[in-house]
């Protein structure tokens, strides 16, 4: 007689935890002892933030889609705790597993615990110990809340630790973003990007010099004068190269209402604003970078293991071994500073990575196996 299927919940919210739950559903089709159901909370709701990562990530469709789209986070939170709250009466999973540090993560992990489901936070333990940013508030109480913590790299083990959160709940089991990027590495190296953006001259495989950047932090596009700095010197640093430029629809958004999309286009620079990208043409993008200039969390991590220098617009990190181990450096964001670290790496001065332990493609897989182990 076969035991019966554990009901687990997989919740995704917004862009970055669409390659974290892809690696975790590919790793649980295969075993018949997991019930995965999906749930996307609509946080992300644009095609390019959105649908675009299902197809081509091969994840399967939403099982429920809560619709709450965008808000102040008080209601964007509360909107999806209200809607969340129902899935799961109807639902009565055995487990709820949630990604990163977006609001979604939050708001699912708390309506769980209240119904005494227990909750899995995949990419438990990293701190920027900078509680202005909303992630870090969310990072901080998912793992309050959660009772399996799985860590990426051991200084989030000792924040946890740290924190007084029980040692046999804290996995260190490696990077699941990480086992999306070596999964479809080889097919986003068959994107026709390069050419699409006439960065490959004469059809030739090695493109010409160009940069990658992205910008989205509420700490960077929301204030105008912070804003305006970072792309003025954006602007100067596209003058020695071109500066491949996805613009998240926060962003676009900024810019117009500041009245600073001229600076996109200014003369004598060399920025290509594009709309968001799909993540195949995105990772080819980021693989044949001069470097890589950001504040996302994700893109740290990812180009330390391309190999790619990434320079980032922040004053921390909550992923410190990308900067100890890894390509990354994080140069603040004052204008000087971007533009010294930026005019080093033109000169060829730039960082080597060497992969961190455990981001070898199977994280994923043993988070399976710890969670088979603890329902056995
Ligand atoms: C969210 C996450 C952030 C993550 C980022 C990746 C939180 C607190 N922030 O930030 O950690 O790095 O996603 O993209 O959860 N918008 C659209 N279309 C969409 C979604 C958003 O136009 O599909 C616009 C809306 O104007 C919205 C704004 O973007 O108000 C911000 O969206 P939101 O989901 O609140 O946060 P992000 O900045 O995307």
């Amino acid at each position: 007689m076969s035991l019966p299927r554990r009901k687990i919940t997989l919740v995704v919210g917004a862009r970055p935890n669409f390659m974290k739950v892809a690696a975790l559903v590919e790793a649980m089709v295969s075993d018949t002892r997991w019930q995965p159901y999906l749930v996307h909370t609509g946080q992300h709701y644009d095609a390019e933030l959105s649908e675009v990562f299902f197809d081509q990530l091969k994840l399967p469709r939403p099982d429920v889609n809560l619709g709450v789209g965008s808000g102040s986070h008080a209601s964007q939170t509360a909107h999806i705790m209200l809607r969340f709250e129902t899935v799961l009466e109807e639902h009565k999973p055995d487990l709820v597993v949630v990604v990163g540090d977006v609001n979604s993560t939050l708001a699912c992990s708390l309506v769980a615990a209240k119904l005494c489901i227990p909750v899995a936070h995949i990419e438990a333990g990293l701190r920027s110990f900078d509680r202005t940013m909303p992630e870090e508030i969310n990072r901080m109480l998912t793992d309050a809340l959660a009772e399996y913590l799985f860590a990426s790299e051991p200084a989030a083990v000792n924040n946890l630790r740290r924190e007084g959160i029980p040692e046999q709940r804290v996995f260190l089991v490696g990077n699941v973003m990480i086992d999306t990027l070596k999964r479809f590495l080889l097919l986003a190296r068959k994107s026709r990007i390069h050419e699409q953006l006439r960065l490959s001259v004469d059809g030739k495989s090695v493109p010409c010099p160009y940069a990658v950047l992205t910008l989205h932090r509420h700490s960077n596009v929301d204030q105008r004068e912070r804003l305006q700095g970072l792309m003025d010197a954006i602007c100067q640093i596209s003058q020695q190269i071109p500066m491949v430029f996805p613009v998240h629809p926060r962003t676009r958004k900024q810019l117009s209402d500041f009245g600073l999309d001229d600076l996109l286009a200014k003369k004598g620079s060399r920025i290509m604003p594009l709309p968001p990208l799909a993540y195949l043409d995105f990772v080819a993008l980021m693989e044949k970078a001069t470097f890589v200039m950001t504040d996302s969390g994700g893109i740290q991590e990812e180009t330390t293991v391309l190999d790619v220098p990434c320079l980032t617009v922040r004053e921390n990190t909550e992923r410190p071994i990308t900067v100890s181990e890894g390509t990354n450096e994080i140069v603040g964001t004052s204008p000087e500073k971007i533009l010294l670290a930026a005019a080093k790496i033109l000169r060829g001065e730039s960082k080597r990575a060497q992969a961190p332990a455990l981001w070898d493609g199977f994280a994923a897989r043993r988070i399976v196996h710890i969670l088979e182990e603890q329902y056995s």
